[in-house]
């Protein structure tokens, strides 16, 4: 099994997982896996925890 690895953009600050990611409930109940997860770090994302991209009106492209 390999680790999955995250990515920190500093610039837009997306948080990219590259591996399995699993979305869990309070009690650690598996609700879903999903593969290479870009999570949102800039509070702009309308999808969060999710990145949809909106840092991109913001920020200078870098992922
Ligand atoms: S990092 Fe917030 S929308 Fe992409």
């Amino acid at each position: 099994m390999t680790n999955a690895r995250i990515y920190i953009n500093p610039v837009s600050g997306s948080i990219k997982i590259i591996g399995a990611v699993d979305f869990v409930d309070a009690e650690g109940n598996i609700l879903e896996t999903q593969e290479n997860v870009k999570f949102c770090g800039c509070g702009l994302s309308k999808d969060k925890p999710k990145c949809d991209g909106s840092h991109r009106d913001k920020v200078a492209k870098k992922d």
